[in-house]
């Protein structure tokens, strides 16, 4: 109902994310009047600020992570004047402060940008301070959890307080617009289902690189890894809808049912499986751009001997009819050659070479490029200009930008209007996220137990040669 007042309450209001991502976000949807008339956004933190000393942190912090084109002086202004700070500390303090702010029959955001050890004691109190009626909302950043007994934890401990249609576990990929549009892509169309199977498709490449090393985030990164930071949540996240069946519709718990099959269907990893078909790395020193960076290990807050993985590669299956022996090759890591996010779904070839050059390699390919570059690619081939029947692949190329004028909206934005809206869908229900830490425990565990070292990779490359050969042993290769 966008005629009720909305209090959106961030704890965590001085953090990183709050000043990078939710207030810009917020910023986006008050500029382009998504938000309801009777907004207040009430930051909480602990540092003993009044309101003024808010907005001038905020105008230091958060301001230039809005890009210029979309700044206003007035609309920044107006949404300043949205804005609200309320000392607390929630490991001490009860919420009554909040309480006097906050107003009563107002929707109620609860953002939880804070480490994942404080949720229980905010849900707490929330609800001790009378502030969780049925119009509530929480929002939960991740790490939600660090394993599958931790993730459990928070879910019961929020649970006591929220019903679950009240609760949106924030994966900030699912509101990326090429993510979505990956949706739209295979069930807005009738063309690609038919083939969206085995043995059709031969592989699945899932790819989220970033150019970027760990910076200044090494406190959080050192105790989490790649696995836990990107593969559990965000690239089965892309996996999930690769693979899954079409949704009965579009209501929150049809498409999540869906998901959580696949979640269930992957294949479990024991030590062999483990050893053969996962691939951990960490960057050495290297160039970053025309940029010498240093290693891992030399980065600032890492301890010198850090096992800690900034790479990870695997092949895994989604045993079901639709999926049987299709392999599904996941990679991320962080200081790789540039920032690249993609897709590939490769098809199979020919069952019979008809023209005598054919070049060997896959001959059709559907590349959806997530980021930096949005668009989708098919790889057809054709025949070269001339007097002999020579093939030579080629693209049909939609780039999404050119297709579409309209304004992107960030994933953070559009996730926080859904939020506002009470729009489920683009959220993890509590048993996905349950069923994608069921995977990825075993993996961690294993690699534990098998006690390896991550392999090193230079930064500023595609990771170590053992990723590469995880493909080649199959015949495949990462295509870039
Ligand atoms: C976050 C991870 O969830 O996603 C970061 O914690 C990572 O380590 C980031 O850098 C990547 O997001 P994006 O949108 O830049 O691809």
């Amino acid at each position: 109902d966008n005629s009720l007042p909305l209090d959106m309450i961030i704890f965590g209001g001085m953090g990183d994310l709050a000043m990078r991502k939710l207030l810009p976000a917020l910023y986006m949807a008050h500029l382009h009047g998504n938000l309801p008339a009777a907004t207040r956004i009430i930051s909480t933190g602990r540092q003993d600020f009044n309101r003024e000393a808010y907005l001038a942190f905020v105008e230091e912090h958060s301001r230039s992570f809005i890009s210029d084109g979309n700044f206003a002086d007035d609309a920044w202004r107006s949404f300043l004047q949205r804005l609200e700070f309320v000392r607390v500390d929630v490991q001490q303090d009860d919420l009554s402060a909040l309480a006097k702010v906050s107003r009563e029959g107002a929707i109620r955001v609860f953002y939880l940008s804070t480490a994942p050890s404080l949720f229980t004691t905010i849900c707490e109190k929330l609800s001790a301070a009378g502030l969780v009626d049925a119009n509530a909302r929480v929002v939960l950043e991740k790490p939600l959890g660090s394993d599958l007994a931790s993730a459990v934890d928070i879910n019961e401990a929020v649970g006591k307080h929220f019903a679950e249609s009240q609760i949106y576990r924030i994966d900030h990929y699912l509101g990326k617009e090429t993510v979505q549009n990956l949706m739209v892509l295979r069930f807005g169309n009738s063309i690609l289902e038919p083939l969206w199977r085995a043995p059709n498709i031969s592989s699945v490449q899932i790819t989220v690189a970033e150019e970027v090393g760990v910076g200044s985030r090494a406190g959080f990164y050192d105790g989490t890894g790649a696995m836990r930071d990107m593969v559990q949540n965000h690239l089965l996240q892309l996996l999930c809808i690769v693979a899954m069946e079409p949704p009965a519709s579009l209501a929150p718990d049809a498409v999540r049912d869906e998901k959580l099959k696949v979640l269930r269907s992957l294949r479990r990893f024991n030590l062999a499986a483990i050893a053969r078909d996962t691939v951990r790395g960490q960057y050495i020193r290297g160039a970053s751009g025309n940029q010498a960076v240093p290693g891992y290990l030399e980065e600032k807050n890492v301890p010198p001997d850090s096992g800690t993985e900034t790479f990870v590669a695997l092949r895994t299956y989604v045993d079901t009819w639709r999926w049987s022996k299709v392999p599904f090759y996941l990679r991320t890591g962080k200081r790789m050659e540039r920032r690249s996010s993609k897709i590939v779904v490769e098809f199979a070839n020919p069952p019979f070479p008809l023209f005598p050059e054919t070049p060997g390699g896959v001959a059709n390919r559907l590349v959806i490029e997530l980021q930096p570059e949005e668009a989708i690619k098919l790889q057809v081939m054709a025949k070269q200009p001339g007097s002999g029947m020579h093939m030579q692949q080629v693209e049909l190329n939609l780039d999404l930008h050119s297709a579409f004028t309209q304004r992107r909206a960030e994933a953070y934005e559009r996730l926080l209007i859904d939020v506002v809206r009470g729009r489920l869908t683009h959220f993890m229900r509590r048993d996905e996220l349950e069923a994608a830490w069921e995977w990825a425990d075993p993996i961690i565990n294993g690699w534990g137990a098998l006690n390896e070292k991550p392999r090193s990779y230079a930064a500023g490359t595609w990771g170590p040669s053992e990723s590469f050969a995880l493909l080649a042993r199959d015949g495949f290769s990462w295509f870039e």
